[in-house]
């Protein structure tokens, strides 16, 4: 079993170059194969995630070429199968944004229907009403939600909930349907922008990404494209809570400030040193406050348990609310198992921060809960060892 194993008690001095989103490339990757021909992506995270994605990408006939680490030449041309198999679903959940990609393409497709996850129940109730309302025909049978139109026809469209997913899977089918969709109160994620960009850089019309109403024009055809992902906003959020919890000093190059403005703020209320460059500086223990995670701009869900870590070790106490998702305070009973003093009241946290961790033996619940506990390891007395970092490194080169 692989195990990270830190001497903790060092402040991180230095600078990280950050690479490019998780989330936006998965979303890229699967509406790369929309196209006839070859798409290239470059400032590609070398992640678990991704690789798995593109393991998927594959076993539907399109043609992937790793050119690099970081890039890739993908040509849905090939494509033979619609179908994508548990398998994959079970590894990685946005497998599942091949199911918009393949309904705009070929006009059908199947996928494995993807359980709930580490972090609680995840249901695709808008995903399916955002296909239906184009005119799709959704069936769940054994286990596979399946989807197929004898053509697509754009439509105007509600989300219940601010979805990611839903906002994306829902653009892809849309770009190539017939005539004018329009999807409201939809998701406004960096990601949700990026992966726009990357589908009008192959020829599709879509307006209003990064706002609550995207408006697309459907076209019939994809064209080749070179596109670069855009700079992963909950990397370079660990890396400044890093530098903040270990009181160091630490630059982080490669980032769109902008899309790290909820983090920075948080940062300068409790007392770090921040400029735009980005640079976080902390030579003292900072203070408490209350968090709440909301949908973009908002506070990031995936910067939540990072956060709780570094507010465990301030002088003061603080509340974090989980809103988005109801079972992401898995690790708080490995952090106290460090020294923390944080209580868990439903969706909400209660800390009471302390001096330091100590080292212990503990176990990544999840992705992000993964990396707070390796920074509660960087900042413990004594010796840390991590279990089950194949959740870590699903997100983190
Ligand atoms: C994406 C991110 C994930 C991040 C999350 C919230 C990817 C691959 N993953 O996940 O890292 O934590 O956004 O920022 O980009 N919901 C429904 N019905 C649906 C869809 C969602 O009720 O059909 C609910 C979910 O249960 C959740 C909320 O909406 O409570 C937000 O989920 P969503 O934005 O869809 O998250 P994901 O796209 O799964």
């Amino acid at each position: 079993m692989e195990q990270y194993i830190i001497k903790g008690g060092n402040p991180l001095v230095g600078e990280v170059t950050i690479g490019g989103a998780k989330n936006a490339a998965l979303g890229i990757l699967a509406a790369a194969i929309m196209a006839d021909d070859v798409v290239t992506i470059e400032n590609l995270p070398n992640v678990r995630d991704i690789n798995v994605l593109l393991q998927a990408i594959e076993a539907i006939g399109a043609t992937v070429d790793r050119v690099s680490d970081n890039e890739v030449k993908i040509n849905g041309s090939t494509i033979g199968c619609l179908n994508i198999n548990y398998e994959f679903i079970r590894k990685i959940r946005a497998s599942y944004y091949l199911l918009g990609a393949l309904l705009g393409k070929c006009g059908k497709a199947s996928v494995a229907l993807p359980g709930g996850c580490a972090i609680g129940s995840r249901p695709i109730d808008q995903h399916i009403k955002g296909f239906e309302a184009l005119g799709a025909l959704v069936t769940i049978d054994h286990g596979t939600i399946a989807t197929s139109a004898e053509k697509l026809v754009g439509n105007h469209i509600y989300l219940d909930v601010v979805s990611v997913g839903a906002t994306i899977n829902i653009m892809m089918a849309a770009s190539r349907a017939e005539g004018k969709t329009i999807i409201e109160n939809a998701a406004k994620e960096p990601h949700i922008v990026d992966v726009a960009n990357f589908l009008n850089s192959m020829g599709a019309d879509i307006k209003g990404a990064g706002t609550d109403i995207i408006r697309i024009n459907g076209v019939s055809k994809f064209k080749k494209t070179t596109y670069s992902i855009i700079p992963d906003q909950i990397e370079a959020g660990t890396f400044m809570m890093a530098a903040a919890a270990t009181k160091g000093n630490v630059l982080i190059k490669n980032v769109i400030p902008k899309h790290l403005e909820a983090i920075s703020a948080k940062l300068i209320e409790i007392g770090a040193e921040y400029d735009d460059a980005v640079r976080v500086i902390a030579d003292k223990r900072l203070g408490g406050t209350q968090i709440k995670t909301l949908p973009y701009p908002g506070f990031p869900t995936d910067m939540q348990p990072q956060t709780a870590m570094l507010l465990a070790l301030s002088n003061g106490n603080s509340m974090v609310i989980e809103s988005i998702f109801e079972n992401r305070f898995k690790y708080v009973d490995e952090l106290n198992r460090m020294g923390a003093n944080i209580k868990v009241e439903g969706n909400v946290a209660i800390i009471e921060g302390i001096e330091r961790y100590s080292g212990a033996q503990v176990s990544a619940p999840d992705l992000r809960a993964g990396a707070a506990l390796v920074i509660a390891g960087l900042v413990g007395e004594g010796i840390t060892t991590v279990d089950q970092i194949h959740y870590i490194q699903r997100g983190y080169e």
